[in-house]
Formats: C-alpha cells, sequence, structure tokens
C-alpha cells in the first residue's frame, strides 16, 4: 500500500519513518507518561493511606491509656516480651510479679494486652477476663467467632501459665489445704479468672470443667465443699452464656465453678427471707460475681415519700442499692461497660463506684491502674 505512493525510495524510507514515528513511537511516549503518572497516583494514593493509618494508629495507642515515665512494669517487661516468651519466666520478671500489690480492679478484654494476664498481675489486678469459644474440644480466646487462632486457647494462655505461677509459690512444704497465691504480701488473696463464654452454654461448660482438672488436682480452685466456700489461689467464674443449671449441675460437696449472676436480677422469688439470715437463689456456694452494665447501675436508693418505709427484709432488700443486695448475698458487684470518654468521666464513674463500695473496679487501660491504683484500698 505504502510503496504505490512513494516516488522514490527516499520518499519511501521518510514516509515510512513517518509512519514508524506516528504509529510505532508517537504512542510509545504517551504510554510512558501514563505508567509513570499512574505510578504516582498509586504511590501518592499509598502514602496518603499510610499517613491517614498512621494518624489512626497513633490516636489508638495514646486514646485513654496513661503511660507512666519510667513505669517497673514497661522497663522489665518491653516491646521485645511477648507471651510466649521463654524470657517472661525469668528469675527477675518473675519476682517482680509475685511482689506486686493487689487491687481489687478487673481486666477486662485481658486477653488483648501486649502480655495478656502477666500485664494484670504485674499491675495488681485480682481478677482477669478471657472471652472463650468452643471449637471443636477446644476453648479458643477472642472477641468476635473470626480469626481465632489454635494457638491462642485457654489452656496455653491462662490454666498453663497460672498453674506454673502457682507451682512456683507452691514448693514441696505447702500441703493442698494450704495454698500460696500468686501475691506474696497477700498469699491468700485469690485471683478470678472469668471465663466469658461465647459459644452456648453446656458444652462448653463440661469442657471448661474437665480442663480445670490438672488446678483442681493441685488443690489451686475455690470451691464449696457442701457447707462452705473454702477459698484457694484461684477462682474460677463462668459469664456470659453459661448456663446456671451447669453450675448448679456440678458436684455439690466440691463445686469450683461459679457463677456470674445478673446485678440488677438478683432478688429472686426464690429468696427464702423465713430462715435467719434469709437464704438467697444466687448465694455463695454458685455464684461469685454480679454483675451487669453500668447503664443499669441503681447507686442509690430511693423512696417514694407517700408510700410507706420499706418494714420487712424482703422489702428492704428489694428497696436497696445493688451493691448492698450483693454484699447481703456474699456476692461481688462489678459494672462492665463504664464510660471512658472524655477521659475525666472515667475517673469520676471510676470515683463515684469506689466511694459507693463496689466489689472490683473493671478496667481496660493497665497503665491507668498501675498509676493510680498505688497504695489504693487492698482487697
Ligand atoms: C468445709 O470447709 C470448712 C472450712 O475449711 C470445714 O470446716 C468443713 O469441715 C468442710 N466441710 C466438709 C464437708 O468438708
Ligand atoms: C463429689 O466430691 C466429693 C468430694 O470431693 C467426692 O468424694 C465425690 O465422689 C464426688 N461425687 C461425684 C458424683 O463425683
Ligand atoms: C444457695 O442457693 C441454692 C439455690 O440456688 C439453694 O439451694 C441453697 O440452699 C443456697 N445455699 C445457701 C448457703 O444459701
Amino acid at each position: 500500500m505504502d510503496s504505490k505512493d512513494a516516488h522514490t525510495p527516499h520518499e519511501q524510507r521518510q514516509r515510512h519513518d513517518r509512519r514508524y514515528i506516528q504509529i510505532g513511537r508517537a504512542p510509545l511516549p504517551l504510554r510512558r507518561g501514563h505508567i509513570i503518572s499512574d505510578t504516582c497516583k498509586i504511590i501518592a494514593c499509598v502514602m496518603t493511606a499510610l499517613c491517614i493509618f498512621q494518624l489512626y494508629w497513633i490516636q489508638m495507642i495514646q486514646k485513654g491509656h496513661v503511660r507512666i515515665p519510667n513505669d517497673p512494669f514497661d522497663i522489665r517487661f518491653g516491646q521485645d516480651i511477648s507471651w510466649t516468651s521463654p524470657s517472661l519466666w525469668d528469675d527477675e520478671r518473675l519476682s517482680f510479679i509475685h511482689s506486686v500489690s493487689p487491687v481489687p480492679v478487673h481486666s477486662h478484654n485481658d486477653y488483648d494486652r501486649r502480655i495478656p494476664l502477666f500485664e494484670a498481675l504485674g499491675s495488681g489486678c485480682t481478677s482477669v477476663e478471657a472471652d472463650v469459644h468452643l471449637v471443636g474440644s477446644d476453648l479458643l480466646v477472642g472477641h468476635g467467632s473470626k480469626n481465632l487462632r489454635d494457638s491462642w486457647n485457654l489452656r496455653s494462655m491462662y490454666l498453663e501459665p497460672l498453674e506454673r505461677l502457682l507451682n512456683l509459690q507452691n514448693a514441696a512444704s505447702s500441703t493442698n489445704d494450704q495454698r500460696n497465691g500468686i501475691f506474696d504480701w497477700e498469699p491468700q488473696q485469690t485471683v478470678v479468672l472469668l471465663v466469658d463464654f461465647k459459644s452456648s452454654g453446656a458444652a462448653m461448660f463440661e469442657e471448661l470443667d474437665t480442663q480445670l482438672q490438672p488446678l483442681r488436682d493441685m488443690g489451686y480452685l475455690s470451691h464449696w465443699n457442701g457447707t462452705q466456700r473454702v477459698p484457694r489461689p484461684l477462682t474460677i467464674v463462668a459469664s456470659g452464656n453459661a448456663p446456671f443449671e451447669s453450675v448448679l449441675g456440678l458436684n455439690s460437696t466440691n463445686r469450683d465453678i461459679f457463677w456470674d449472676a445478673k446485678l440488677e436480677q438478683l432478688p429472686s422469688v426464690l429468696d427464702d427471707f423465713s430462715t435467719d439470715p434469709p437464704t438467697y437463689k444466687y448465694n455463695v456456694s454458685n455464684t461469685h460475681y454480679a454483675s451487669t452494665p453500668f447503664r443499669n447501675a441503681k447507686l442509690h436508693t430511693w423512696h417514694h415519700p407517700s408510700s410507706p418505709l420499706p418494714s420487712t427484709a424482703q422489702q428492704k432488700d428489694i428497696a436497696a442499692t445493688q451493691i448492698e443486695q450483693a454484699e447481703a448475698r456474699g456476692l461481688i458487684s462489678r459494672y462492665w461497660d463504664t464510660p471512658d470518654s472524655p477521659a475525666n468521666l472515667g475517673d469520676i464513674v471510676w470515683r463515684v463506684l469506689v466511694d459507693a463500695k463496689v466489689g472490683v473496679i473493671n478496667m481496660d487501660d493497665m497503665g491507668a491502674v498501675r498509676q493510680r491504683a498505688r497504695g489504693w484500698g487492698k482487697n
């Protein structure tokens, strides 16, 4: 086709060159330009995304989390330590954990911490919480049922480390009836492991019961012996979807898993005020905590001026605050989902609950526990 219009070989080459330039070459710089500008856009997008993520991350890290300069915990348990590091069990770190002064604080969502269990104990918490899912015959620890990992299980994260810590505290000399707890200053102080059942009840309860056997054999578990609550270094509490019937179904002379009752529903038709003291449905034989979200809190008694004053024991019980109702039953009151922003609101709620003599304070921020609970009332 080309050669038809070309008059000389030179013209032909020129035209060919032009075509070559037009068709072959000309688009090339254009295309390269496209590629370069696309690459620039992608890089710009990625950089922007990274910047946003970094800002978000910095905010997440700082949000409500108290950092203390020269925090004795942070010094010993730095970023290089994780809950699977063998060096977690170094003498120096262990003696730090055992020398902490316990405080009545519950470590909420404990498994979320950089070093689950150890950061709570190292901050003095006497109670830790793990959300647990039954998967096959494993108890996996985590928020949702997605993203669970086999290695993140109740045994490896809580039951085995607790047993190991307690074995170290109970050398040959101690007997099954006389067990030392985690905290050297208060060896009688029990530590609560609150297992929040995320899967449905009875099957998971049975699995938990089975997995507790090594701790039970060592005499580490608080239990109801048929007439009395026998306190031991570790108290197991079942919460969430755990069925109360499963607790009642345990051996009534050796019951070592206790219920987390609903604090706003303690008074029951099964309460018997004909005995002295009254017999309550939820009592130390079957229940340890009584908990409710903070929005359900009833911290003050209020009495309508026109109605008669409560006179019978039952009327008085119904009129009492939730914390008093729990106390009457020998239970420990706990409010969760307390507001935490703005930061000073969290502080005010904390103060109000301490003044109201709540059983344990629910906390997410271990830095704040170490900073503010220092020297504060012992359990
Ligand atoms: C239950 O424990 C208490 C206190 O440790 C003890 O006095 C009592 O004899 C025990 N009861 C039974 C049935 O073992
Ligand atoms: C219940 O516990 C007691 C004492 O620990 C034990 O002797 C008894 O065999 C247990 N009963 C059952 C049904 O397991
Ligand atoms: C505890 O509650 C159960 C019912 O939930 C009841 O049968 C039992 O007598 C109560 N025990 C005590 C010591 O109050």
